[in-house]
This record gives structure tokens, sequence and C-alpha cells, in this order.
């Protein structure tokens, strides 16, 4: 199973996963990072800018991918995700120009710019750890429900829902969300060897429930990282919620040998 750690805060959970990416990048400092948007990994690029500027870690020999993106957007739209990410990370600490990669929305063959991007992350020797976050329907990346549980890199279709939760980036304007997007797909993802899934509040709550305690299914697609060998997920309590086995999951984090890492 998923290894479970609930925390108190936002806070504590960034530590957490930034401890993780450190510790990769001092045993293996070319390895391969999987980026992800959203505003639950935020507190976590904040931690390890800060980690970095303190001298603890360097990303200069590192390599990262992003999960997903949007199609259409201007090269220059603030919510494209190849800006947010420069922005949010990747300006801010040592990458060296032309590390980060993401999957190309303006392509003229977007078929063609999925099968290449699949082709990125393969030469570059596949991706050591997966930074995650949760759609509120379930998705992750933008592998909306009814995804192929092996799918690949691949134009997709927003939900309504996922469009709601996103007008919040776009001023709160449904007409200005992207109403299709590149993203990893479920098979893509579950290639990475380590996948570190962060969830904060309490609309996320029954899709955390579904993912970690639900059957393996479609409709819920980030439950597809029930067969994962090595899965992190970090909860807030809001967003552990609704879980069934939460002192299973405390009772198991409490013991954890300190030797162990997530
Ligand atoms: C977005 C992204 C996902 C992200 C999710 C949750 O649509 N494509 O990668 O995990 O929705 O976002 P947030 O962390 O802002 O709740």
């Amino acid at each position: 199973m998923a290894e479970v750690v609930i925390l108190d805060s936002p806070k504590t959970i960034a530590s957490l996963a930034a401890d993780a990416v450190v510790s990769l990048l001092a045993d293996k400092p070319t390895a391969v990072l999987g980026l992800a948007t959203g505003s639950s990994p935020l507190a976590l690029y904040d931690e390890l800018v800060r980690r970095h500027r303190a001298g603890e870690v360097s990303f200069a020999r590192a390599k990262a991918f992003m999960l997903d993106e949007y199609v259409g957007l201007s090269d220059s739209h603030p919510e494209r995700y190849r800006n947010v990410i420069e922005r949010e990370i990747a300006s801010r600490v040592d990458f060296e120009p032309g590390a980060v990669a993401g999957p190309d929305g303006n392509a003229a063959d977007l078929k063609a710019a999925c099968a290449a991007y699949e082709e990125a992350i393969r030469a570059a020797g596949g991706i050591d750890l997966q930074i995650l976050g949760i759609g509120s329907d379930g998705h992750i990346a933008f592998n909306e429900p009814s995804s192929s549980l092996s799918s690949r890199t691949r134009i997709k279709t927003l939900t309504q829902q996922t469009i709601a939760d996103n007008a919040r980036f776009f001023g709160g304007d449904e007409a200005a969300v992207p109403r299709h997007v590149l993203t990893q797909g479920l098979g893509t993802i579950m290639e990475a060897r380590h996948l570190v899934l962060m969830a904060l509040g309490r609309s996320k709550a029954e899709a955390v429930h579904q993912m970690l305690e639900g059957g393996v299914s479609a409709l819920w697609p980030a439950s597809i990282i029930q067969f994962h060998p090595h899965a992190t997920v970090l909860l807030d309590t809001g967003a552990a919620s609704r879980l069934q086995l939460t002192s299973y999951y405390r009772h198991v984090y409490a013991g954890k040998p300190a030797w162990q890492q997530l």
C-alpha cells in the first residue's frame, strides 16, 4: 500500500516532501524529478528554494519533467504551466537552461508532441521522484475520470469540475480555462520510481479516500497508485478526514524506524 502520512500543517508536509527531494539529489545529483503544478506543491517549492539558498541542495545536474500543460495558451500566458513552473521553482534554483521540460501545448502536431515527450522521458532514464497533487474529482496530472489506467501522454478534455476548480487561476472566469490539455498518462506516471502525492483540505477528502481505500477504477484515476510499489501520500487532517483507516496510518508512521526514509 501507499505510505500514508497525516500531518498537521502544510508546512510540515512541505518539509517532509523536501527531505525526500533533497536526499534523492544528495544520493543522485543527476536525478530526474517530476514537477506538478496546482497549489498543493507550492509550499514544497518554497522550501526547496529556501534549502537551495542555504546551500543544502543543488539542481545543477538534475533534470525535470512536468506532468501536463494546457492546450492553446499563448507562450507568454502566466497560467501556461511551463510559465508557472518557471516562476514557482525552475527560475529560483540552479537548473541548467533546458533542464526542465514540459509537453508542448502549442505544437502544430499535438499527437507527435505527446510521443516526443514520452521519448524524452525515456531518454532521460525515467523519472526518479514524481511530485503529485490530486484533483477533487480524483485526477492526477490531468487524467480525468474515465482515463485508461495504462494511458500514455496524450490530449484530454477537462471535466466541468476541473474547469470550475481551476477558474480561480483565471480570475474566476470558467470561460477562460482551456478545454483541452496534454497530460502524462497514468501508465507514464506509474513508471516513476517514487511518487510523492500531497493533498490539502477537505475538498480533497473524498478523492483521497477513493484513491487509497476505494476500488482501483477509472472513475477515480488516482486509485491506480494502489499498484505502485513506492508511493508516499502526505495529507493534512482535512484531506484525511474521510479515511477509514486513519488510526492505522498514524500507528504505522509513529512506529517507523528513524533510518527509514519516505
Ligand atoms: C490541476 C493539475 C494537477 C493538480 C490538481 C490539483 O488541475 N493539473 O496536477 O494536482 O489540479 O490542484 P491543486 O493542488 O491546486 O488543488
